[in-house]
This record gives structure tokens, C-alpha cells and sequence, in this order.
């Protein structure tokens, strides 16, 4: 297996900071880049903060916070940064031109058996490898957000991609801290192709009057156990971010992916949730939210609960991860009290599928089950 010792991570950003210090504190070395001194600087300091966290918190002694920092360097130049490296991940801006520009740098510059990983949410691995020097190298590295809390890395293997590389990939993540879920290369991956729907579900079925957002929000978290609603978890994690996630699962797979009307227009507004201080809720002293009217009658949470089962059993039909990392994956990286197959028993095959076809006859295809589930009902 490929030794990795020496580390470039692109882009001193939110995530890239966290990907550093995650990777620094595991013992390798690590080179921070970005496009400007102020950038890496800036990346920097939130490593300092966190190694200055980890001290007061006993974590590591003071000599070993020193040790920490001294293992980073930083630099404005890739081309002459990823010349040593043995893993590069990148952790620029979500569009494929910015990560296209990157990737073709490291292709001229890097050495050939350099690992080029990449942190995206949505893009194609096997596209962002295209035009790159021995395509094979190329994979997707997806971590989640606060890395240094969250334990799962999404390893996402691209057309091109060598079982070696991943299997490298795999164990460097081990030595990390984290634990790696592998799987194909498909939009969303597993824990956006899972958690978005239900999102975009939820508000559609507050568009639609079945129940306020207050009510379902109240509903999941309080008794299903889900760490927060639909709707504070969009507001959260910021409704642009999850409105182009979606947009990615549509041009994908096509009108039933398309984001929410509510969520759509909340967007084109700039109230894009807890950072700019409105989204679904209001965060705001001077404007409170508006508690919905109560809206009478039993709101079954298989009515957000259901799509995304069914999403789930559309993975297996596709053959982009087995039950088991599925069912991990949703709890690491989204906190789901279980995954969506341990729901599925929970619930009962019969009763999910039933429900499905009742929304089918509602709503129309967009909620026509998948055939695994089927199946697996019938049984
Ligand atoms: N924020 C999240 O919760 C989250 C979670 C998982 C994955 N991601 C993915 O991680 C990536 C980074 O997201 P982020 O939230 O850290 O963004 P961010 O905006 O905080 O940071 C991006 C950084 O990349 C730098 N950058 C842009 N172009 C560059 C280039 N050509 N060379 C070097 N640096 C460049 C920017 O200056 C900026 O500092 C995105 O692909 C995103 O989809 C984000």
C-alpha cells in the first residue's frame, strides 16, 4: 500500500482548515494552499484555534500543540506545492470549472502516483478526472461538516478509478480518525441522495398545507429522534447549499429531483437561513417567526419518511453501496437515528410500500416504488 506522508490540501477554506487540522493531528504532513496569502492565513488561524481548543480541552499537551503546527506549511503556488506530494485533496470552491483549473494544474505538476482527491458535494468524480494524467489516481475524498466532529469520509471510486487507490484511500482514512464509506460514483453519492429528498419532501408537503413546518420539524426531531426538523437542519446547513444540491439531483434524474417551490423562492430572496439570518425560520432579535396556523389532523411522518426509503432502495437497484454502508453512512453523516433499511424494518416492508403507492395514486410517478423495495415486500 502507498505510504502517505506528505499532504497538500487546496483551498484554506471551511473545509479545507478542518481537512488540514484533521489530517496535521494524525501525524502527516501538510501543505495549505489557496489562491491568496490572506486565504491561507486566514485557514491558519482556525487551525490555531483548534489546536489552542484541543490543549485547553487536554487533548494534547501544550509541546504537543507545537509539534501540530509545525508540521504545516503554507503556499499560494500549486504547481510547486503538490510537486512532493503523496495525496493532494482539493477543497475549492463546488463548480467544475474552478476544480477543472485545479485538476489540470496537478496533472502537469504532480507527480504521476500522487493521489488527487477531491471534497465535493455533487460533481462528477469521473468528470473532474477527465483530461488528467493517469485518470486512475483520481477519487473523491467527501468529508463532512465540522470535519473534526463528524467521523465519516464518502470515498467515491470514478469510472477510471484504481481498486488500489481506493483500498489506499480507505486506510489513510482509518488513520485518520475517520470511517470511510466506499461507494460509486453517483450524484448526491449516499448521504445527499438520501437526506435531500426528505428535506424537499418535508417542504413540499408544508406547501401543500399537510402540516407546518413547526409541526413536522417537531415531529422528527422530538419523536422520531432525527437531530433536528427538515426544516432548522435546511436553515442550518444553508438553503443555497441545499438548493444546488438538489438542482444537481435534477439535471441528474429529472423533474422529481426539482427543489421545492418554498425553498426556490427563499433562495432567489438571499434568505438563504441561519447565516444571513432567515430562511425557513426567522434568526433575527427584531423579527420573530411566525408560528404557522395549526393545521388539524395526523401528519404520518412516512410522508417525509417514505421518498427517502425509497431513495435508499433505488441505491441498491443501482448498485452504488450495499445495505450496510447505506445504513451507515445515514447515521454518520446525517445522524439519522438508524439507517434507512433498520427504518424500513421498523416501519414494515408492507407498510412503506402501501404508503408509497397511496402517494403514487396522489401525487403521481415521482413516488412510484422501486423495485428492490417491492420485492423485499413481497417476500
Ligand atoms: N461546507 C460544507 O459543509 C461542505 C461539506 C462537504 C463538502 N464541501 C465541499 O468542500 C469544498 C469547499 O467548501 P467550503 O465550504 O470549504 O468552501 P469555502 O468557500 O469555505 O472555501 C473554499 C476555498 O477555496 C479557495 N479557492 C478557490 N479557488 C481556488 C483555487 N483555484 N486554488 C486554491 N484555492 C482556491 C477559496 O479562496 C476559499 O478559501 C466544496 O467543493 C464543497 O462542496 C463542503
Amino acid at each position: 500500500m502507498q505510504k502517505i506522508n506528505k499532504v497538500v490540501v487546496i483551498g484554506a477554506g471551511l473545509m479545507g482548515s478542518g481537512i488540514g487540522y484533521v489530517i496535521g493531528n494524525a501525524g502527516a504532513e501538510v501543505t495549505l494552499v489557496d489562491i491568496k496569502e490572506e486565504y491561507v492565513k486566514s485557514g491558519m488561524s482556525r487551525i490555531k484555534y483548534d489546536v489552542k481548543e484541543g490543549i485547553s480541552r487536554g487533548k494534547m499537551s501544550p509541546a504537543e500543540g507545537m509539534k501540530l503546527i509545525k508540521r504545516f506549511s503554507t503556499s499560494i503556488d500549486l504547481a510547486d506545492a503538490c510537486k512532493d506530494a503523496d495525496l493532494v485533496i482539493e477543497a475549492v470552491f463546488e463548480s467544475m470549472e474552478v476544480k477543472k483549473q485545479v485538476f489540470g494544474t496537478l496533472s502537469e505538476n504532480a507527480r504521476e502516483d500522487t493521489i488527487l482527491a477531491t471534497n465535493t458535494s455533487t460533481l462528477s468524480i469521473t468528470a473532474i478526472a477527465e483530461g488528467v494524467k493517469n485518470p486512475g489516481r483520481v477519487i473523491g475524498m467527501h468529508f463532512f461538516s465540522p470535519v473534526s466532529a463528524m467521523k465519516l469520509i464518502e470515498v467515491i471510486s470514478g469510472k477510471e478509478t484504481t481498486p488500489e487507490v481506493r483500498d489506499t484511500l480507505m486506510e489513510f482514512s482509518t488513520e485518520i480518525g475517520k470511517t470511510p464509506i466506499a461507494a460509486k460514483d453517483s450524484p448526491g453519492f449516499l448521504v445527499n441522495r438520501l437526506l435531500l429528498p426528505m428535506l424537499n419532501e418535508a417542504m413540499r408537503a408544508s406547501e401543500a398545507k399537510e402540516a407546518t413546518m413547526e409541526q413536522i420539524d417537531a415531529l422528527s426531531a422530538g419523536v422520531h429522534k432525527f437531530p433536528a426538523g427538515p426544516f432548522l437542519l435546511a436553515d442550518n446547513v444553508g438553503l443555497d447549499v441545499a438548493f444546488h444540491a438538489m438542482k444537481t439531483l435534477e439535471n441528474a434524474f429529472g423533474e422529481c429531483y426539482k427543489p421545492a417551490a418554498s425553498l426556490t423562492k427563499l433562495v432567489e430572496d438571499g434568505n438563504l437561513g441561519m447565516k444571513t439570518g432567515k430562511g425557513f425560520y426567522s434568526y433575527s432579535k427584531d423579527e420573530e417567526t411566525k408560528v404557522e396556523e395549526k393545521i388539524d389532523g395526523e401528519f404520518n411522518i412516512l410522508r417525509i419518511l417514505a421518498p427517502m426509503l425509497n431513495e435508499a432502495f433505488k441505491l441498491i437497484d443501482e448498485g452504488v453501496a450495499t445495505e450496510d454502508d447505506i445504513d451507515n453512512a445515514a447515521m454518520l453523516g446525517a445522524r439519522f437515528p438508524m439507517g434507512p433499511f433498520a427504518l424500513t424494518n421498523k416501519f414494515g416492508a408492507k407498510a412503506v410500500l402501501k404508503y408509497l403507492m397511496d402517494l403514487e395514486e396522489r401525487l403521481g410517478k415521482c413516488y412510484t416504488p422501486s423495485p428492490s423495495l417491492v420485492k423485499l415486500a413481497n417476500n
